[in-house]
């Protein structure tokens, strides 16, 4: 199986491409998208300002409060259905769903979070609606048909929850035991001293994730792959904006995270 994430960075920018060059593997591969791009966009044109938070170690997550959710919901709701609609014209009938559909992404809602404070203190703060992924019945989501996944999780309690899609890309391909995982950005890989890095190890992207160098979304990407890359998954971290952006990841395209090279 492969696991396929396409960033909110690529939704926003244009998904036509990486959309294009699914349908050659729908049978063997699951979607996560992303789209925190949107959901920016959304809050902003609703008098809202998007407010994230910095946790130890670099890595940023958005404060999701009951209005953020609902804005959240919708965007992926809409990134959601509009890839599935995209397939559906080139004859795939795929299924979308978020988390909280049949329960296949079942979180539990972090109730309190540790901070870096403005002044670069530790601060214990309210998590909002943001979930840890508890558990994935991964058995809903192999094809066929083909399955589109929001990163959008459901508590015990029934509450949607914010999850994120590089974690929840990770997570889903540990839980199908999946071969590699591909996570498509605007990007055309991880970028150091201005060049694509081709290869990584575990442990070198580990590391890189405290670099100055590595900033945003980036860290997270890469620490995902570093815990991949550990269990034997192959990452690759690659544009979503070339032409069939799918077979340039599996040709060599981007930067590769694999254990023992
Ligand atoms: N060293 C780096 N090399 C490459 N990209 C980097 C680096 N440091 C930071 N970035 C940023 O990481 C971004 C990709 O992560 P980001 O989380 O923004 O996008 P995404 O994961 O595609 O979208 P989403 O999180 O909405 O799914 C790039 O747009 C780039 O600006
Ligand atoms: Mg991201």
């Amino acid at each position: 199986m492969i696991v396929v994430k396409i960033g909110g960075s690529v939704v926003c920018k244009d998904a036509s491409k990486v959309i294009q060059n699914l349908p050659k593997y729908a049978d063997r591969a699951v979607v996560i998208h992303g789209g925190g791009c949107l959901v920016n966009e959304l809050l902003k044109r609703m008098g809202i300002e998007p407010k994230f938070l910095t946790h130890p170690g670099g890595l940023v997550s958005r404060y999701t409060d009951w209005e953020t959710l609902k804005v959240f919901v919708m965007a992926m709701g809409w990134i959601n259905k509009y890839i599935v609609a995209s397939l559906h014209g080139l004859g795939v009938q795929a299924l979308g769903l978020t988390g909280a559909d049949l329960g296949v992404v079942v979180a539990k809602r972090k109730e309190r979070v540790l901070v870096i404070d403005e002044r670069g203190r530790q601060r214990v703060v309210d998590g909002g609606y943001v979930g840890k992924i508890a558990e994935i019945r991964v058995d809903k989501l192999t094809p066929p048909p083909l399955k589109v996944l929001a990163p959008v999780a459901v508590s015990e309690k029934g509450e949607l929850l914010n999850i994120d899609g590089d974690q929840l890309a990770f997570d889903v391909a540990r839980e199908a035991k999946a071969e590699r995982l591909i996570l498509l950005s605007d990007v055309e890989g991880l970028i150091l001293g201005g060049k694509v890095v081709p290869r990584l190890t575990p442990e070198e992207a580990e590391k890189l994730v405290k670099s100055e160098e590595v900033r945003g979304g980036m860290k997270r990407k890469l620490l995902m792959a570093s815990e991949a890359a550990k269990l034997g998954i192959e990452v690759v971290i690659s544009s979503g904006l070339v032409d069939s952006p799918i077979d340039a990841a599996l040709n060599g395209a981007g930067t590769h995270i694999i254990k023992n090279i």
